[in-house]
């Protein structure tokens, strides 16, 4: 529509006027997932989000994405604005961990080594040893289970879940989980790949364990598409927010691609899983953030430093 237009026109305009860069999730609109590309910034998952950010020398980083994935870009960059769209974009994940009730599980498991995913608040990683995105959760237990280490491992209890599952470590778990990916059946799968027996599936490993099993490839959404690249399959049914097909679909345009279903009774549901909080970021109230400095974070100096060391643990290792 010409109001989008106008609206990415104006967008454009005010990221270079504010010496700006559009950092965006994969989960995002289109439209925001395309302007972000075309204006240098990135679409990406959580930690290649991170990792963008903290490199990026713009004076102001706007994080088109959920609040938690704003609040780690200024954690690692306290000298930068970071701005969103909007600060009510939170995840199910971050909602279920209150830091006081966290803190109360870590003071009565002292020994354990405390392993938070990304998808958590800014004073629960403070609390934390660790701080770990899906793509890279799997080689740090792993390294941690080496070192005899015991893990308190939190919020997401189906990723924390397939963690387990795959490196055997000894993992106390918090009970948290995502809105989205729960929903995930395996019945509908199932159904799914009778109809087509050559169809790789493709699932992020919040989705529960009975959805997992079905996986050819299980991993972050960056790690998804590239699954999407190499595996020989034509067709891929794909169990993670529908936000991804924009960025898959381009990397592999002659593919066909399936939305898992999420109903039980094997009916596809096109379009159901979609992160409300993702959808929260549009056109318009990004252009409010830029033109207003509204939707900047901010996070207290000391659990800033806090939150750091293990966020910096997780960037630095195997970089
Ligand atoms: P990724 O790190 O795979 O992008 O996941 C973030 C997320 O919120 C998935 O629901
Ligand atoms: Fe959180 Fe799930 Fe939304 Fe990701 S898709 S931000 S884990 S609620």
């Amino acid at each position: 529509p010409a109001e989008d237009q106008a609206r990415v026109a104006e967008i454009k305009q005010l990221l270079q006027a504010h010496n700006a860069v559009l950092v965006a999730h994969y989960y995002t609109d289109d439209a925001i997932q395309q302007l972000a590309e075309e204006t240098g910034g990135c679409v990406a998952d959580s930690l290649e989000m991170a990792r963008f950010g903290a490199r990026h020398d713009a004076t102001t980083l706007v994080v088109a994405g959920v609040r938690f994935m704003g609040e780690t870009a200024k954690i690692l960059s306290p000298e930068k604005r970071v701005l969103m769209p909007t600060l009510e974009a939170t995840c199910s994940l971050d909602i279920g961990c209150p830091v006081d009730e966290f803190s109360a599980f870590c003071d009565a498991n002292p020994d354990r080594t405390v392993v938070v995913y990304a998808n958590t608040s800014a004073a629960v990683k403070a609390r934390a040893d660790w701080v770990v995105t899906s793509s890279i959760a799997v080689e740090v237990i792993e390294h941690l289970q080496a070192k005899g280490e015991k893990i308190l491992w939190a919020p997401d209890k189906h990723l924390g879940g397939y963690i387990q599952k795959k490196t055997g470590a000894d993992m106390l778990m918090w009970d948290g989980a995502c809105i989205v990916h729960e929903e995930f059946k395996a019945k509908g799968i199932e159904d799914l790949k009778r109809l087509y027996p050559d169809a790789a599936v493709l699932v992020h490993p919040e989705s529960p364990d009975s959805v997992v099993n079905m996986a050819d490839v299980a991993g972050s959404t960056s790690q998804l598409i590239k699954a999407a690249q190499t595996l020989p399959n034509n067709k891929l049914i794909v169990a993670t927010d529908r936000g991804i097909f924009f960025k898959m679909q381009q990397a592999v345009p002659d593919k066909v691609l399936f939305e898992a279903p999420t109903a039980g009774n094997g009916a596809t549901c096109r379009s159901c899983a979609h992160c409300p909080w993702m959808a929260m970021n549009e056109l318009d109230n990004l252009a409010g953030a830029l033109r207003h400095g509204s939707g900047e974070i901010h996070v207290d100096a000391s659990l800033r430093q806090r939150a750091l060391k293990p966020l910096e643990r997780m960037l630095n290792f195997n970089a």
